[in-house]
């Protein structure tokens, strides 16, 4: 590989690595992609710059007219796509004579296609019916085709990866070959789970009849389910005849999205059934009699409309360049393995000092060749007494990493089931407990919800890999202890990161992985102690360390309220008018209907009208804005910048309302103009506008907070992400600091005063408490003459380890946190204002007395997980 995914903002010239593809060598790899190291490449993979470039090239040196008209860029058109679909076929080994190439959306509508079209045979008092079976392991869209089957009356049966033994003494016992009842047996060539790849000569045997997924006498079809498979190996369709093969090109090429096929074999193509017809599938029909006579190829018959012929070009230069890039899918499919086996066995090789593994993996092979596993690695990360860590906490924490995983259940709950061992009542259960397919509750009574996913592709690199390894080693040692991973922004401190470190891994492995095997044979336990290898690492103190802090902090923490909980009053308060940005403080404030006045009333967005968060551009931080209610402006400062104003209320009749999203509800807004607009572009060096929401427009709190409130009385919220107050109780900072000044072992500089770390959690209340967390255990509160109810914990983020008057980043904040507080990283309560006389105005003073009622039962305090809040922090 000689380039770099097309998202790299540098190219920098030293510490390139020397990588070999398929026994050659390929070049060097200078690529630094935005500094995110990028595992998720069977859920998309990346596309190089040339692939865009060659293709924009190619639209704006031809025309490219709509394929079925009779002009000549029509023609060209038409025959850049019949090309196209000979060069996919010659791809998988195999030609117009033996199969057809029908365009589709992706795989899900290919496989919408078969199930649609299929020749099944109900079941009647006549016949025993067609059967549809899938293996256990499917993917959805492939179990999602039994909903067209039963309303067939046509019987789907699951089968399990384990029973496809037993399926080959059917088929011997079976001889009926002549019976034409058609079947249709559905599998994966990779689980899109755990890359398990199932044998191909499967596809052989099921249609001969040798191997039988139920006994049932009849013709066996088999669509191979190649989507995840082909993404990083070549397929030979001539020696593996599948009767249907879906497939989506993102999955290969990264690009273009939206577009995949299904490859159907010409025999069984003749007896697929159309059910609707569409624009360019007929050969001629009446518009007024139900006379319709399809076209004769396949694909034209079944590619209703007009495909989306641009993208179908975009292919020709997907397959150009990947060929010219890595020499073809053998050598991908060889890289891709090397860099999985050997983080696999790296991986598995990491334990505990006290000898329990750090990880879980799911699979259903030892990597031992890539005929039998993808480059997909699956796993649960798990602490030093096996309990598993859920998957949310190591997605939070591998972001501080700018490590980009998959988490969840990867819309393959079969697989999930087997491997989790999760039985249908929890699922059942699960659902009933709030929990949905793709949200981020990850661990219900202990038990794991689901996984992280890493894969590699044919841009993954061996410093991707070792970037991971020491990601999860430093986080499962429970300190980064001051060698975070450099960030864009990051300072000198913080900037002191991994040189030399490559080297470093296959150390480790040499010490804890390969030499535990021999370990083993002399009875020193099945792994070897990790501190002393992670210590020449330098990561940070060993293990026993940190888990000793965590549990002094957890007896901290659970103490019992004896009533004593001394005067409380509020010492600071914040708004942050523009979402994101810096706070404004003030010692007294008016109280809207949204919580404190002008907090959270504008919001920055990108030129696609995208909101920012600190999460893309921490600058945001940077950003001053200061609220003059007496001239009715706002004034927003920064750095190098002249101090510019935006009027407090919009101007009604210039006023243009869109519409934006937030948390994902629908607000009116509009644009604060281009002055600003052009203000905000030149600081971030980048096109943003400044919007605010609509004086007009009313957002409701989600019902979830709205336990005892009566429908008339909804909160209404502004641009925030959960509710209209946060509060934060010094005492939970205090303790915070604590943990954070005893993991730095020289104790020299103040690295945490406490204003800063309060600066971080971007609460509006800041109060003095006794007790650390007593927060968490309110009802009600007042504040002065205001009362306010506890809506619950706020589920922080890695927003908190940002700097917020520098944009600097120390992970150690969240990781301190999330040790210290059960790997629940809830920091702050959310309130809503409960208004018992709407007419006179309200006011928050700092000085007020803060008087907590507490919930009647405080040992049992745990939300259940359908109230879990989410990222709070705007
Ligand atoms: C991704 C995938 C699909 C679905 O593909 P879409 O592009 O989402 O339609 C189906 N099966 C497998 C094995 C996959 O990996
Ligand atoms: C698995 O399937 C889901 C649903 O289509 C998809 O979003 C995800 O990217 C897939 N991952 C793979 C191919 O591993
Ligand atoms: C293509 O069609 C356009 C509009 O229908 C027409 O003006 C043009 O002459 C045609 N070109 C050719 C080469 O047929
Ligand atoms: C569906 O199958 C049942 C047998 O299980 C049969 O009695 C019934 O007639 C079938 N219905 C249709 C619509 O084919
Ligand atoms: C943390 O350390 C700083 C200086 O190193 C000190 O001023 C502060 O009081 C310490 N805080 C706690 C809670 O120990
Ligand atoms: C909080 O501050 C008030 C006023 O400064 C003081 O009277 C009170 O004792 C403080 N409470 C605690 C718990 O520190």
């Amino acid at each position: 590989m000689l380039e770099c995914p097309a998202a790299v903002t540098a190219r920098m010239p030293a510490q390139g690595q020397e990588w070999r593809m398929g026994g050659q060598r390929a070049g060097f790899i200078l690529c630094f992609l935005s500094g995110i190291i990028y595992l998720d490449h069977a859920g998309a993979t990346l596309f190089p710059e040339s692939q865009l470039t060659s293709f924009t090239n190619d639209l704006m040196e031809n025309v490219y007219g709509n394929p079925h008209s009779q002009n000549i860029s029509s023609k060209l058109t038409h025959d850049t796509v019949e090309q196209v679909r000979y060069r996919i076929l010659e791809h998988f080994h195999t030609t117009p004579e033996d199969y057809a190439v029908i365009f589709t959306s992706g795989s899900t509508a290919a496989l919408k296609l078969v199930a649609e079209a299929f020749p099944w045979v109900s079941r009647s008092p006549e016949s025993s019916g067609s059967h549809f079976c899938y293996l256990t392991d499917s993917h959805t869209s492939v179990v999602g085709m039994r909903k067209v089957t039963t309303a067939m009356n046509v019987t789907s049966t699951p089968v399990r990866p384990e029973d496809m033994w037993s399926a080959e003494e059917r088929g011997a016992a079976a001889g009926d070959p002549d019976c034409q009842l058609p079947h249709l047996f559905c599998y994966p060539a990779q689980s899109n789970f755990s890359g398990t790849r199932y044998p191909l000569s499967w596809v052989g045997e099921v249609k001969s009849g040798r191997m039988r997924p139920v006994s049932a006498p009849g013709k066996w079809f088999v669509l191979l389910d190649a989507a995840s498979y082909v993404s990083t190996s070549p397929l030979d369709l001539s020696a593996h005849q599948a009767d249907f093969v879906p497939i989506s090109f993102y999955k290969i090429f990264g690009f273009p999205t939206g577009l995949g096929a299904l490859l159907v074999n010409n025999r069984v193509a003749p007896l697929l059934r159309k059910t609707y017809f569409g624009g360019g599938t007929a050969a001629a029909y009446l518009a007024g009699e139900d006379f319709y006579i399809p076209r004769s190829s396949v694909a034209e018959r079944f590619e209703d409309g007009t495909i989306s012929f641009l993208d179908v070009i975009a292919l020709k230069h997907g397959f150009d360049t990947l060929e010219r890039l890595t020499g073809g899918m053998e050598n991908i499919k060889q890289h891709t393995f090397t860099l999985a086996q050997y983080t696999y066995t790296a991986l598995s090789s990491l334990c505990y000092p006290n000898g329990a593994p750090v990880v879980r993996i799911y699979s259903d092979s030892e990597f031992s060749s890539p005929e039998v596993q993808g480059p997909v690695i699956n796993f649960n990360v798990l602490d030093d007494s096996g309990n598993i860590i859920g998957y949310s906490q190591v997605d939070k924490m591998a972001s501080l990493h700018n490590i980009h995983l998959r988490t969840g259940c990867f819309c393959n709950t079969g697989a999930c089931q087997r491997h989790l061992g999760i039985s249908d009542e929890m699922v059942k259960k699960h659902l009933q407990a709030g929990h949905v397919c793709g949200d981020d509750v990850d661990l219900l009574d202990g038990h794991p919800t689901g996984s992280v996913r890493i894969s590699f592709g044919y841009m993954s690199t061996l410093e991707d890999a070792q970037t991971f390894l020491r990601f999860i080693i430093a986080t499962c040692l429970g300190s980064s202890g001051g060698h975070p991973v450099p960030q864009a922004g990051a300072g000198e401190a913080e900037a002191t990161s991994a040189e030399g470190e490559a080297q470093d891994i296959p150390a480790i492995i040499g010490r804890c992985g390969l030499l535990t095997q021999e370990d083993a044979l002399t009875d020193s336990g099945v792994c070897t102690d990790l501190s002393t290898a992670v210590n020449a690492m330098d990561l940070g103190p060993p293990l026993h360390e940190a888990a000793r802090t965590q549990q002094m902090s957890l007896e901290k923490t659970t103490g019992v309220l004896d009533g004593d909980l001394g005067p409380h009053v509020v010492t600071n308060l914040y708004l942050y008018p523009i979402k994101s940005c810096a706070a404004f403080e003030v010692t007294r404030w008016p109280i809207g209907n949204q919580g404190l006045l002008y907090d959270r009333n504008w919001m920055v967005v990108n030129h696609n009208g995208i909101c920012l968060s600190q999460k893309q551009e921490w600058r945001l931080c940077l950003i001053q804005p200061i609220i003059d209610l007496q001239r009715r402006v706002m004034v927003i400062k920064a750095q190098g910048m002249e101090p510019i104003e935006v009027p407090l209320e919009e101007n009604s009749e210039r006023a243009q309302i869109c519409q934006s999203k937030v948390c994902a509800d629908r607000v009116d807004t509009y644009d604060c103009g281009e002055e600003i607009s052009s203000w905000l572009s030149k600081f971030f060096g980048r096109p943003c506008h400044l919007i605010k929401q609509s004086s007009n427009f009313q957002r409701n709190a989600k019902k979830k907070h709205g336990k005892d409130q009566s429908p008339g009385t909804t909160a209404t919220l502004s641009l925030v992400n959960e509710a209209q107050f946060l509060l934060i109780n010094t005492a939970s900072v205090l303790e915070l600091q604590q943990q954070l000044n005893s993991s730095d072992e020289n104790g020299e500089e103040e690295l945490f005063p406490m204003k800063n770390l309060i600066s971080r959690f971007r609460a509006n209340i800041i109060t003095n408490g006794t007790r650390a967390f007593e927060e968490e255990k309110w009802a009600e509160i007042s504040i002065g003459s205001l009362r306010f109810q506890v809506l619950g914990p706020c589920h922080r983020c890695q927003i908190i380890c940002i700097n917020q008057q520098t944009g600097q980043r120390n992970q150690d904040v969240f990781q301190k946190l999330s040790e210290s507080r059960k790997r629940k990283v809830n920091f702050g309560v959310y309130l809503t204002h409960v208004s018992l006389d709407l007419s006179s105005p309200c006011f928050l003073s700092v000085g007020s007395q803060v008087l907590p009622v507490l919930k009647e039962n405080v040992e049992c305090y745990d939300l259940p997980a359908s109230e879990k809040h989410q990222d709070v922090i705007s």
